[in-house]
């Protein structure tokens, strides 16, 4: 056990001990991707150890706590609109207000905070959230405002306390950081390089959520194929790449499913397909985003493939693994992206037939070179083009749909329907919402069904005998 970590837990029992009889609540408000939530669910595992319990009300909170995103413009807008709410709950009852995450990386945030929102009592950054016990007591202790956060890299800690927020699904984040500096992208600047855990630490933690009854595990990072490739990897283990880990993973019983975000296409190499195919645990529906179909406007973004690559390695995955489907991430509207560039866009989705896109508007991001080119698409432009691509995504996602009606899928049940109690929900290995009847008996468990219905977001199933 590092010395931090020892040092926090003690910090964790010594407000514990203050907390004590108080009946605290607290409140966690996680903006922006699964990694974000896998902290998230770090920081309720050191918040319930000291004496907190969860609540969804903001106005019964003791503690209240910002875990933020600042990839794109909109998710920073949110913590400033909800900044405004707690300000009058903090006035009400002391609520202790935290704020943690991307955005703190950011100095420019910070100032903002300090200039605007100065009521704030705790501040974190990406590589000091394991301090927060000590930031907590010395917040309580001292009652001065904390600004806690680091530039450099921090290692990463293991042992944490964490309460996850399911009990089926759960991820597990085996990186740290980027080395890829996509131009649009601020990620590398606040989650810093790239740091790999221990994949003996990892297994540990698969085993112990296998142990517990998880079925379905994700394994997260930046960019997961390039695990162990980069920093510090003289690990005593035989796992030495990120195929190697998905095959010792895929060994681990009792877990059914195994899916990893992100991988970058640069980055899959032929012995990650080859361990896709070979380990019937891994979801043979694959991530891959490609940000833009355009060769031009992939050289601006830095992303090191060209249009032509993209679509080969597809094609060379597909003969691979038959039964392969594809989800990704696409940006419209980056600086000098034309109309014919984005013709090649609509032209990858056309041949790649995604199960998911997610779509986004290109958001300038301070301090990326993305937001110094000159050629900036103009707003309405960008929202057209991003009408233009889900009318087209939408009528894929429809299209598709009908390919699995009359067919018999595994579904993984989840629990019941957040729409109708009476109904089971659940999903494929290719990640779609089916919705069935059934008994409660069968959640946690992969179930066969055959699907009757179609309906753009999810699919309707019977139960086979
Ligand atoms: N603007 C719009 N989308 C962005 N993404 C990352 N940075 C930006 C940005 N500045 C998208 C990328 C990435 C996903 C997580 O968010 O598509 O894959
Ligand atoms: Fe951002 Fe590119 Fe790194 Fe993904 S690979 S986090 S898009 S810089």
């Amino acid at each position: 056990m590092s010395l931090d970590i020892v040092a926090e837990l003690e910090y964790i029992e010594k407000v514990k001990k203050i907390n004590e009889g108080k009946n605290l609540k607290y409140l966690i408000l996680t903006m922006g991707c699964q990694l974000n939530e896998n902290d998230s669910e770090k920081i309720s595992g050191m918040i319930e150890n000291m004496g907190y319990t969860k609540t969804e009300n903001i106005e019964e909170s003791d503690l209240v706590v910002f875990n933020t995103c600042c990839v794109r413009e909109n998710a920073e807008d949110r913590l400033f609109g909800k900044l405004g709410e707690v300000k009058k709950i903090k006035e009400k009852r002391g609520t202790i207000i935290a704020i943690g995450g991307c955005m703190m990386q950011e100095k420019h945030i910070v100032e903002k905070l300090k200039q605007s929102y100065s009521f704030f009592d705790i501040v974190f950054g990406t590589h000091t959230l394991h301090k927060f016990p000590k930031d907590l007591y010395t917040k309580l202790f001292e009652n001065k405002r904390i600004e806690d956060v680091l530039d450099i890299d921090g290692e990463i800690i293991e042992g944490l306390p964490i309460t996850r927020n399911d009990n089926i699904k759960a991820s597990v984040t085996i990186m740290n950081g980027c080395n890829n500096f996509c131009t649009y992208c601020i990620v590398p600047y606040v989650r810093g390089r790239e740091r790999s855990r221990n994949p003996e630490d990892v297994l540990n933690e698969v085993r112990e959520l296998a142990k517990k009854g998880y079925k379905e595990i994700t394994l997260l990072g930046q960019n997961v194929n390039s695990y162990l490739k980069s920093g510090k990897v003289d690990f005593d283990c035989k796992v030495k790449s990120f195929a190697d880990l998905l095959r010792e993973v895929n060994k681990i019983e009792g877990i059914e499913r195994i899916r990893f975000i992100s991988p970058h296409p640069k980055d899959f190499t032929d012995d990650v397909i080859e361990s896709i195919r070979d380990c019937d645990k891994v979801c043979k529906i694959i991530h891959l985003p490609l940000q833009s179909g355009s060769t031009q406007v992939l050289k601006l973004m830095n992303r090191r493939y060209t249009k032509e690559q993209y679509l080969n390695l597809v094609e060379k995955m597909k003969k691979m693994i038959p039964e392969v489907v594809f989800s990704t991430d696409i940006i419209v509207g980056f600086p000098g992206e034309t109309d014919e560039d984005f013709e090649d866009t609509l032209d990858v989705v056309r041949k790649v037939h995604f199960e998911q896109v997610f779509m986004f508007i290109y958001s300038r991001r301070v301090g990326t070179p993305g937001d110094r080119m000159e050629n900036q698409v103009p707003e309405e432009i960008k929202h057209a083009r991003f009408d233009k691509l889900k009318e087209l995504v939408e009528s894929q996602i429809s299209e598709n749909n009908q390919k699995y009606v009359g067919t018999v899928q595994k579904v993984l049940v989840e629990g019941t329907s957040k729409t109708n109690e009476e109904l089971l929900t659940g999903r494929t290995d290719s990640n779609k919402v089916v919705n069935f009847v059934g008994g409660k008996d069968l959640i946690g468990n992969v179930v066969k069904l055959k699907i009757v219905s179609e309906h753009m977001w999810y699919l309707k199933g019977e139960i086979v005998e």
